[in-house]
């Protein structure tokens, strides 16, 4: 149980202190100086590619929330639209960019809500299926944006290493910190949700089950093509042999606010499945674009 009840004026005071404290990042703000441009894109120019797409995909994940949530809350409406997107997208300009400046072709970002998330969308009319969509909303959130932060935490780390010192910094840095409070926001919500009375038995087991059903890694989309270039990814940054690690620290607010940490469940079996999985098809296929060298 939560030490104190999280309350939606809480969650509101959250997302207006974001708004305050993180105005959207312009792209004339940052400095993108590369003194090696070469070298970057060679061990890097892949995770930019693919962190492009996915926060430049953030106009369709708007769509998707108002596909999946058509009684929106205000304050998710309020963190989304007025504080949460217009973050976003300049993450998404700002790294399509470098990605340019290190002389690769721009991202290509999904923009079609797909069709199967239409049809959960006109389910989520009812009452009972718009609490359970909204609680996967809010643990999807916190899995994306804990991915994020731990990505962009090496990537800066790494940048700094070969001395790549205003990528780390003015680039990567600002963006960085944009991610934690996002994080915040999910976990707060899903707590909230999850400890608030409003799900019976049977819709907490419901989102258990569509979670090990469904769970994917950020940007993969059900897409095969995108499942390889989140593993390659994940070999870039190096986390290849750690992925129990890695597991533990994006699924543990899950394990312990969805699962009660059944059975001293440290994670939910499914991130290190999906992270598994990810690697391996990476393995198997490589990927579409550019090669991969490891960070390590
Ligand atoms: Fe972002
Ligand atoms: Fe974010």
């Amino acid at each position: 149980m939560p030490r104190e009840q999280i309350t939606t004026q809480k969650i509101h005071d959250h997302v207006s202190r974001l708004g305050d404290q993180h105005p959207p990042i312009p792209l004339s703000s940052v400095d993108r100086t590369v003194h090696n441009p070469r070298l970057v894109r060679e061990r890097f120019g892949h995770t930019f590619d693919y962190l492009a797409r996915v926060e430049l995909e953030v106009d369709r994940n708007v769509l998707e929330l108002l596909t999946l949530l058509p009684e929106v809350r205000e304050v998710d409406r309020y963190f989304y639209e007025d504080v949460w997107q217009p973050q976003e997208i300049q993450h998404g300009i700002i790294l399509d960019q470098v990605q340019q400046d290190l002389g690769m072709p721009a991202a290509e970002p999904l923009l079609e809500v797909p069709f199967n998330m239409k049809v959960l969308g006109a389910l989520a009319h009812m009452s009972p299926v718009q609490d359970i969509a909204r609680c996967m909303y809010y643990l999807t959130g916190a899995s994306t944006e804990r991915q994020a932060t731990l990505a962009y935490n090496d990537l800066a780390r790494y940048l700094k290493e070969m001395g790549e010192h205003e990528l780390a910094v003015s680039v990567i840095g600002q963006i960085k910190r944009q991610e934690p409070g996002h994080f915040a926001f999910y976990q707060m919500s899903a707590t909230q949700i999850l400890t608030d009375g409003t799900l019976k038995p049977w819709q907490i087991w419901t989102i258990r089950s569509l979670r090990d059903y469904s769970y994917q890694l950020v940007g993969v989309d059900g897409k095969k093509e995108y499942l390889g270039d989140m593993g390659g990814v994940v070999v870039q940054l190096g986390l290849e042999d750690e992925l129990e690690t890695y597991a533990k620290d994006i699924g543990r607010l899950e394990a312990r606010i969805l699962w009660a940490n059944k059975n001293g469940m440290e994670f939910p079996p499914y991130f290190l499945r999906a992270l598994k999985e990810s690697v391996d098809y990476y393995r198997e296929v490589g990927i579409d674009r550019g090669q991969i060298t490891t960070a390590a």
